[in-house]
């Protein structure tokens, strides 16, 4: 069965016109029939609530379906969420659990058509164009951030770098030798590459990249202007998970840069509270929750990201909506005597302080029965008086994040680069 109506496809680099509910509808009414008929998890699932997929008549109907979370995920490793006979699954990827055990997400042929579809018309909202130079620095292989930038620029005619992760310097060498014009790289990479140009005495404003498509970590506003004031480029926000599909779920717009625009067309989102699992109204803060609409060999009914953030009218692409650039992980937050603290609070006000730069680290520690945290953080390479600014951060964490931390400012380079996603928070408790 084709789950995608002839009248949802849209050109490669376009976007939809408008996010029609009724459409929405019913594409949400054949993925929750797809799945509870093909996917023992969900038909247990559904049945233990008492619901029939003919029962779903609205999409607000959907709040009536039980969650799905990425333990739902591991107990049936490692393709019983498979909605199709594996034969027909022309891929498979996978994040590596902290128990050890992946989720394997799979992807039929349509859906991989679909997922370059979304990517291209991810890059062309950022501002990529056909015939740019693409210069992919996410990491490939059973991570979906390369493999799936790679066939969005593909598919929207740049002339693709497919480089992975690693080896600075010789990123440093391809994006200039080759002329890239886009980069496609987690924030945190992209500064050591940046870095990287700064030590060997190239000018980071003298490329020729124009857009950074910056993502699969949470980063900053601060982080943006950082970044477009040392590179002079354009700096936006790309957001996905595997389990939902990889990058391209939603894409910040260029000419607004002002959180991501969901495609709404592919993937129906909620905002829960992540205590009650009651569904807020959109401009409220919670956990974001989605239910794809086109997946066919992985669909999900209502998954829950563990990411926070709020939903809010489109701009640039007025018929969908936006998400509000992401604050955290539900897992990342540090609760530190009794106040909620996210590493993207430390980092704006890090970001702020002259002689830092945003390579840093949350350390937590319990020495007594209280929690304490460190931020450690590097300075730049030209500081020399280290006490002033950790004065200065420790004050500005007190009175704007409002927790007591003590500050370590270290020499550059002192913190481990990670050459994907950057760890934030190392918890010694
Ligand atoms: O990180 C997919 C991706 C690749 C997105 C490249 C963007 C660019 P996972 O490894 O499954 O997939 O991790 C998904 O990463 O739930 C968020 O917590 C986080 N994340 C992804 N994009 C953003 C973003 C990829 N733009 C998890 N801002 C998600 C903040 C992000 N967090």
């Amino acid at each position: 069965m084709r789950l995608v109506l002839r009248s949802c496809r849209t050109p490669a680099n376009g976007c939809p016109s408008t996010s029609c509910a009724p459409r929405q509808l019913s594409l949400l009414q054949a993925t929750v029939r797809r799945a509870y008929e093909n996917v023992p998890h969900y038909r247990t699932a559904l049945d233990g609530v008492g619901f029939k997929p003919g029962d779903l008549q609205s999409l607000a109907d959907l709040s009536r379906l039980p969650f799905t979370a990425k333990k739902d995920l591991r107990d049936n490793y490692p393709f019983g969420m498979f909605a199709v006979p594996r034969t027909e699954v022309a891929r498979v990827h996978a994040s590596s659990g902290t128990t050890g055990r992946p989720t394997v997400v799979g992807y039929t042929k349509r859906d991989l058509d679909n997922w370059a579809d979304l990517m291209a018309r991810s890059i062309r909202a950022a501002g990529g164009r056909a015939g740019d130079v693409c210069h992919v620095a996410y990491g490939y292989g059973l991570f979906t951030g390369g493999l799936g930038a790679h066939y969005g620029a593909e598919r929207l005619g740049c002339t693709v770098v497919p480089v992975s992760g690693g080896m600075t310097e010789r990123q440093v060498d391809l994006i200039r030798d080759f002329g890239a014009h886009i980069i496609m790289v987690t924030p945190s990479y992209f500064l050591s590459i940046v870095d990287e140009m700064s030590a060997r005495g190239l000018d980071p404003r003298g490329t020729s990249l124009r857009i950074g498509i910056f993502g699969a970590e949470p980063w900053t506003e601060a982080m943006r202007t950082e970044v477009e004031e040392r590179t002079g480029i354009h700096a936006v926000d790309i957001y996905g998970l595997s389990e939902v599909m990889g990058p391209g779920v939603a894409q910040e717009c260029v000419e607004t840069k002002d959180g991501l625009h969901i495609w709404e067309d592919h993937f129906y989102p909620e905002i829960i509270d992540p205590v009650t699992g009651e569904v807020l109204p959109d401009g409220s803060e919670g956990e974001l929750v989605f239910t794809t609409l086109t997946k066919e060999a992985f669909p999900v009914l209502r998954y829950r990201t563990r990411d926070l953030t709020r939903l809010l009218p489109g701009t640039a692409r007025p018929g969908l909506r936006r998400m509000q650039k992401i604050t955290g992980r539900t897992d990342d937050m540090m609760i530190v005597r009794g106040v909620n603290v996210f590493p993207t609070q430390i980092e704006e006000q890090i970001l702020l302080v002259e002689g830092l730069t945003p390579h840093y680290l949350c350390v937590l520690t319990r020495p007594g029965r209280l929690d304490e945290l460190t931020v450690q953080v590097e300075a730049a390479p030209d500081l020399t008086d280290y006490t002033t600014p950790a004065t200065a951060l420790a004050h500005r964490i007190k009175d704007r994040v409002g927790v007591t931390a003590s500050v370590e400012v270290l020499a550059p380079h002192a913190l481990e680069r990670s050459l994907g996603k950057a760890k934030r928070i190392k918890d010694n408790r």
